[in-house]
């Protein structure tokens, strides 16, 4: 069986869980893609180590946007990678890159989007907002992205009940864990409905 290959894009201060599930159902019999690297955009970014535990490639990206940029689409063209996951990556991806890669990057949030998503809004500020609003539900999305913070479409979303004594902590723990459910499913679909066609076609 062909697999897809995959490159995941870390936050600078992230921990790299979302990586490390992507990784981890990866390497389970009949996952279609396997991942093919690791971009860190900092070399002090702690999901390089559990990266590299893990037996993935990590490359460190530079922080000038132009030369990140640039970096990011020769690695993967060189690596033949087919898509590209942020996971806990907050900064806006350069416009050149979301053109190049158009439908071939998708994000995850820990939220229901469209609701808490945005600028600002990331980590823990998300979780203290939905408590804020009273929200009953949250979750975790995951979905293309594009030229602004949150608002591609929406490929799948995973829900949790806020419980009455949750502090952003409680349900950012409760959230997280199906954020890693939600990582993997989410490019199995992706595989099935855009990479696999695309990739006997070239
Ligand atoms: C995750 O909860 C992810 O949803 C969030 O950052 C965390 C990264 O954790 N991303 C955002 O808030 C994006 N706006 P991880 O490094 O353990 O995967």
């Amino acid at each position: 069986m062909e697999r897809g290959r995959v490159a995941i894009l870390v936050g600078s201060k992230g921990r790299g869980s979302n990586m490390e599930a992507i990784v981890r159902a990866s390497q389970e019999p009949g996952f279609p893609m396997e991942v093919a690297v690791v971009f860190a955009p900092s070399d002090t970014a702690p999901a390089i180590e559990r990266a590299q535990s893990l037996g993935v490639p990590v490359v460190v990206l530079p922080s000038e946007p132009e030369a990140f940029a640039q970096s990011l689409l020769r690695e993967m063209a060189e690596r033949n990678v087919d898509l590209l996951c942020l996971a806990g990556y907050m900064r806006l991806i350069p416009a050149s890159v979301v053109e190049a890669l158009r439908g071939r990057i998708l994000n995850i949030h820990p939220a229901l989007l469209p609701k808490f998503g945005g600028k600002g809004m990331y980590g823990m500020r998300v979780h203290e907002a939905v408590l804020a609003a009273g929200e009953t539900e949250s979750g975790a999305t995951v979905h293309f992205v594009n030229e602004r913070y949150d608002e591609g479409d929406i490929l799948i979303q995973r829900r949790v009940p806020v419980l009455p004594n949750d502090t952003p902590e409680t349900l950012a723990a409760r959230v997280l864990e199906q954020e890693h459910r939600a990582y993997p499913e989410a490019i199995r679909i992706w595989w099935e409905r855009y990479g696999k066609g695309r990739k006997a076609s070239l």
